[in-house]
């Protein structure tokens, strides 16, 4: 919990303003959420403004024609996505009622909603404390801890999920998520990590043992 108000207090005064953190409709949390599966939020971020002033809700989204969500989704690529999108968003329609769900139980049954996305969805918009472990967050951890497990093999996927469930804060689960995500990829970059100021570099293990640049690990298949 040290970790989580450590993280917080970096998050308050470093987050950028984006668009999808002003909401907890689940319906727009998805939709920025898959949009930015496998896209930048530089990129994203028109998309989720289009999409969102098209389709101000999961009724009107899944009204769409595949055709009209595909030539939007235009650019993105991976458009199995979009496609994916529409007929979840049917499914919501007929089986919720139209109303999106927000449970991660309910979540993770639906179409294109894997751990990650069902985390990203009720922790964001209920604050379900289930924690969302992507690219970022494997870095963040691996390096923190020294944790030296492949992040893309069974084995890592499930031992880095248990310590993010570990470290969440239960009663604050969505913005500990957020600030996960953000702290990954403004501060615990990829590469040029900003770790001279960083509130954590005197329990940091990566850092500590001059690892940083060598975690987290991903085995070549
Ligand atoms: N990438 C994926 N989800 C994100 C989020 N909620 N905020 C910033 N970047 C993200």
């Amino acid at each position: 919990m040290i970790f989580s108000n450590e993280l917080i207090n970096w998050y308050r005064i470093n987050k950028r303003d984006l668009p999808w953190r002003n909401t907890t409709d689940a319906y727009l949390i998805w939709l920025s959420e898959i949009i930015l599966q496998q896209t930048r939020v530089e990129q994203g971020m028109p998309y989720f403004l289009r999409f969102s002033e098209q389709y101000p809700t999961v009724k009107n989204f899944a009204a769409a024609s595949e055709d009209d969500i595909l030539r939007m989704w235009q650019g993105l690529g991976y458009y199995s996505r979009g496609r994916n999108m529409l007929k979840t968003a049917k499914v919501i329609e007929q089986s919720f009622n139209g109303i999106f769900p927000t449970a991660y139980a309910d979540l993770i049954k639906l179409t294109g909603i894997g751990e990650y996305t069902a985390a990203a969805i009720s922790s964001f918009s209920v604050n379900e404390a289930k924690a969302v472990v992507d690219g970022n967050v494997y870095r963040l951890l691996a390096r923190y801890f020294g944790i030296d497990t492949p992040i893309n093999t069974g084995k890592g996927k499930k031992q880095f999920q248990e310590i993010a469930d570990e470290l969440i804060n239960p009663a604050n689960a969505a913005e500990h998520n957020q600030a996960m995500i953000e702290f990954g990829a403004l501060q615990c970059k990829p590469k040029n990590p900003n770790c001279e100021q960083c509130p954590f570099i005197t329990s940091c293990f990566a850092y500590q043992h001059k690892k940083v640049n060598e975690l987290p690990v991903k085995l070549k298949k």
